[in-house]
């Protein structure tokens, strides 16, 4: 996912520059006019570094002298420059470049390797595609309360649910707080309205706020957006590639999607995809286990269940008891 937005990224960083140009451009018309003995400076300051290329194309005898005596020069030029700017108000550095970011001087590359700036562009980007395509809108862990649940022992479960919820509710906030781009992925099991999206959501914000890349939407949407881009009817975004791409991808509602040859053999190849690259997937689906397997490639169902970590939700469909509250108020 990083190569898709790595052109559009590429030439923000190319305007910040451009603006760095501009701003310099406009601070020195100013200082020109204020301090002209500034500019003065400046101006042979430009001349000693053209000096100094040419005395290392000649090589003559006395070239460490000379430089050494330059090199004196120029330091004592450029401190008369600071010197005289701050006497006037201005900050020493007024008429540096006035980037951005001073580690990859807005070009987001340090000795060649990414700065830290363009990374979190790139996630920027990615987040404003996400929220824009998906038909989910994220969610916090803050808004997830465990009151819903109750507090009593469910006798066919053998769990207290607000308890066996606590414990899914700080493993989840600990996946996403310390989430890494790679590792296991996460299949969320349970009934309707326990939770599943609120938390697969509330993990895919706080791991887009660490700057990865993430994807996020239901089967069905992802589907038919791909089938759409595949067919022609909506314009090429690489959906499939991005999903099979990004850091994280959030695959809501697993088993809610229309079965078509093309939707099912897309879904089987982003997922095997992500995992030989062990890139991490967050599936949710009310279908228990021996639905999946009916619904799905045996290969698929094992896989799931063999290499995610299983979270199984339990208690009462908070979509009901949030409608009843509403109710009674
Ligand atoms: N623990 C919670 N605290 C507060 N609100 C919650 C909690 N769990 C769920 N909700 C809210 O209840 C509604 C249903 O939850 P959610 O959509 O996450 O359920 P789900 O398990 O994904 O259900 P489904 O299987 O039908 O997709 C949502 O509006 C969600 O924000
Ligand atoms: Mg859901
Ligand atoms: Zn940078």
């Amino acid at each position: 996912m990083r190569e898709y937005y790595l052109p559009k990224a590429l030439s923000v960083m190319e305007s910040r520059r451009g603006y760095a140009e501009i701003l310099r451009g406009r601070r020195e018309a100013e200082i020109a006019r204020r301090l002209p003995e500034v500019m003065e400076i400046r101006r042979r300051l430009a001349m000693t570094s053209v000096e100094l290329t040419k005395l290392i194309l000649k090589g003559q005898a006395d070239f460490e002298e000379t430089l050494e005596k330059m090199k004196k020069e120029n330091l004592s030029l450029q401190q008369k420059e600071r010197t005289l700017l701050l006497e006037n108000g201005y900050p020493a550095d007024y008429l540096e470049l006035p980037y951005q970011c001073k580690q990859c001087k807005d070009t987001g590359y340090v000795n060649g390797t990414p700065c830290r700036c363009l990374n979190r562009l790139l996630a920027q980007l990615a987040a404003q595609d996400a929220a824009e395509e998906s038909t989910l809108v994220l969610t916090d862990f803050s808004d997830f309360s465990l009151q819903y649940y109750p507090n009593q022992k469910d006798l066919k479960k053998n769990v207290v649910p607000r308890e066996h919820m606590g414990e899914l509710l700080r493993f989840c906030q600990n996946y996403a707080e310390t989430f890494s781009g790679t590792g296991k992925g996460i299949l969320m099991l349970g009934e309707t309205g326990l939770g599943k999206t609120h938390l697969s959501l509330a993990i895919a914000k706080r791991v887009m706020e660490r700057e990865y890349l993430v994807l996020y939407d239901t089967v069905s949407a992802f589907i038919d957006r791909a089938e759409g881009e595949r067919f022609g009817r909506l314009p090429d975004r690489d959906t499939l590639g991005r999903m099979t791409t990004a850091d994280l991808l959030v695959l809501d509602d697993l088993g809610a999607e229309y079965a078509s040859p093309f939707g099912t053999a897309s879904l089987y190849r982003v997922i095997d995809t992500r995992l030989e690259k062990n890139l991490p997937t967050l599936i949710s689906t009310n279908l228990t286990a021996a639905q999946l397997q009916k619904r799905y490639e045996n290969r698929l169902v094992s896989r799931l269940f063999s290499l995610f970590t299983t979270l199984t939700f339990v208690g009462k469909d908070i979509r009901q008891i949030r409608a009843a509250e509403g109710f009674t108020l």
